[in-house]
């Protein structure tokens, strides 16, 4: 009765990792998916992870019994306060609603679900480009997708007027998508002085923002600078969908961690919406995994675990500084044509190289270095003994 199923394309993303995996060359590196690795190119598990894990074994009153449906209380309490500011007014006047998710993604679903089930705009305005998964997350909860303007391929920066001319053309009430900072893939963020001209426009024309935070801390280093932009449309008073992820800026991938916070005009809202969502929840997964979030309240809460993660957290994002640094150097050192100023701009966890997908495809084929078709490379998988491999390979592809 299967006989019909055709074989789906490998996902863009996850299937460059499948690619890698096949691949026997020792010279491989995979550059694709968005993961930190260490110097000796090793996955990193945090020390105060291991920390909070050795607590939660040790601690015999821990049982296995089933979170809530909206998942574990004092993670999600906690989590509105890392990305809203632990002096923010909508938290205190009890205007926040969040629940855990599986991770960005399952946020990202949940909010998309609501949406579709509960608000009159049915379209939601992502940026072109954005990370592969988001269209399809939402157009799978039912909401419809239009992109607006972003990234400017001559100037390998923002196209601010582009963005500002399609958000000001996209009809009242319309659902905006934003990066909370380091966009995916292009690691261009608009100043906070766009910041503030993009919230003006998105509150005159009553367009509602949802923002995707999976990088906080991971961009500057510093959590509350890459909150900043949430901050500023929570501040206004307005409506604001967040979805948070602990994927990287607590090396937590697989564990699946994240929240979905709304920000409501009052506390009344905020339970009623909140009961809805759970009934988003219950049959789809029905409740979250304890584990992980588990960890994440067990750092959140203790003033010196939590210390003891904003340094870990500042490492890892100056270890990819440092990177984009030495990529630069060593594609001017070969004299490499082209401006590459890009790579020390761009900020996050990636580079958008302006290579083609040709190019990629000779870089995979010759060098065995694994990167998206868009020429995205993930900074956090490079280090100082595979620069030169790639400035090598990347100079190959544009000189060929
Ligand atoms: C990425 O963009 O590489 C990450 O967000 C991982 C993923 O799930 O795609």
């Amino acid at each position: 009765v299967f006989e019909h199923v055709v074989r789906a394309p490998e996902d863009p993303i996850l299937g460059v990792t499948v690619a890698y995996n096949k691949d026997s060359s020792p010279l491989k590196l995979n550059l694709g998916v968005g993961a930190y690795r260490t110097e000796e190119g090793k996955p990193l598990v945090l020390n105060v992870v291991r920390r909070a894990e050795q607590m939660l074994l040790n601690d015999s009153s821990r049982v296995k019994e089933y979170l809530p449906i909206v998942g574990l209380a004092d993670f999600n309490k906690l989590s509105a306060k890392l990305i809203l500011g632990a002096d923010s007014p909508a938290i205190q006047e009890n205007r926040v609603t969040t629940v855990q998710c599986l991770s960005g993604t399952g946020s990202l679903r949940v909010g998309g679900e609501f949406l579709a089930r509960h608000y009159h705009q049915r379209t939601i305005y992502i940026p072109l480009p954005t990370w592969g998964n988001h269209p399809k997350v939402f157009t799978i909860a039912g909401l419809s997708v239009k992109t607006y303007r972003y990234y400017d391929p001559v100037t390998r920066g923002l196209n601010f007027q582009g963005l500002l001319e399609d958000l000001g053309s996209a009809p009242s009430g319309a659902i905006v998508l934003l990066h909370a900072c380091a966009h995916n893939p292009t690691g261009v963020d608009p100043t906070p002085q766009q910041w503030e001209q993009i919230r003006q426009l998105i509150r005159s024309k009553a367009l509602l923002p949802f923002f995707d935070s999976a990088y906080q801390g991971f961009a500057s280093g510093n959590l509350d600078a890459d909150a900043h932009s949430v901050r500023l449309f929570v501040a206004d008073g307005g409506e604001c969908f967040v979805a948070q992820s602990y994927a990287k800026n607590m090396g937590l991938y697989g564990e699946r961690v994240g929240a979905l916070s709304i920000v409501c005009k009052s506390a009344d809202v905020a339970s009623r919406v909140e009961s809805q969502l759970k009934l988003v929840i219950r049959p789809m997964y029905s409740n979250p995994p304890i584990h992980g979030a588990s960890i994440v309240a067990t750092i959140l809460k203790d003033r010196n675990m939590f210390q003891e993660w904003t340094i870990e957290l500042k490492a890892m994002a100056d270890r990819i500084i440092n990177m984009r640094q030495q990529l630069f150097d060593a594609l001017r050192s070969r004299g490499t044509p082209g401006d590459w100023s890009h790579i020390i701009k761009q900020i996050g966890m990636f580079t958008f190289t302006g290579l083609n997908s040709e190019q990629v495809a000779f870089i995979t084929k010759e060098y065995h270095i694994y990167m998206t078709s868009d020429g995205r490379i993930s900074m956090a998988g490079l280090s100082s003994r595979t620069v030169p491999h790639l400035a090598d390979a990347i100079h190959a592809a544009v000189t060929r």
